[in-house]
């Protein structure tokens, strides 16, 4: 796996270090009220998953699924497989946390939905924003690190299901787009 990536963009040691910033962020966003972490599956398993164990305030989980057709480099039509329950959501502040805000449509499809099931509240947190690519107004409120444009993988971002479990986040080689 190792050997198609063509160069590292963020470290573990600088992915560690952006966590914690950012961990600080929503200690401080949420100190005092009670919040839902709403994971988007299944680019941000990881992230969430470091992100919440540096929080050190109660928090609940939640998990949502959405997947966009176009299954390669490129964003097709949205479609939402996955939602908590109507009491996991109703009167709830949720933070909604993705792998990446590329275009910016997953995001405010998934924000739009909760907020009309009933979330109070809906922040947004992403770990990586590539806002070269936004095709619609929408910002993060929260991120770890802005990305040029580039295809990334690593740290739960993948190409055609491969590379999530790589620990930090790399640009493929040119040949590893072509083989497949
Ligand atoms: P958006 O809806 O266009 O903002 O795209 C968000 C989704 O596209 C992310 O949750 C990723 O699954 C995928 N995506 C966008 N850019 C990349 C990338 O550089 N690498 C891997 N996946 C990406
Ligand atoms: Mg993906």
């Amino acid at each position: 796996m190792h050997q198609d990536i063509e160069r590292v963009l963020i470290s573990e040691a600088q992915i560690l270090a952006g966590i914690e910033r950012l961990a600080e962020q929503v200690t401080g966003l949420y100190e005092g009220s009670e919040f839902t972490v709403v994971s988007v599956l299944k680019g941000s398993c990881i992230f969430a998953s470091d992100l919440i164990r540096s929080i050190p305030i109660p928090l609940e989980l939640a998990f949502v699924a959405a997947r966009s057709y176009g299954d390669r480099t490129e964003a097709g039509e949205l479609v939402i497989d996955l939602v908590p329950a109507g009491n996991e959501i109703e009167g709830k502040r949720m933070l909604l946390v993705d792998d990446i805000l590329d275009t910016g449509q997953t995001m405010q499809r998934l924000k739009t939905e909760l907020l009309e099931r009933g979330a109070t509240d809906v922040k947004t947190c992403v770990f990586l924003d590539k806002p070269a690519r936004r095709a619609l107004e929408f910002e993060a409120d929260l991120t770890a690190f802005e990305v040029e444009d580039l295809f990334v993988v690593g740290y739960g971002l993948d190409f055609a299901g491969r590379y999530r479990n790589l620990p930090y986040v790399g640009v493929l080689k040119p040949e590893v787009f072509e083989e497949r």
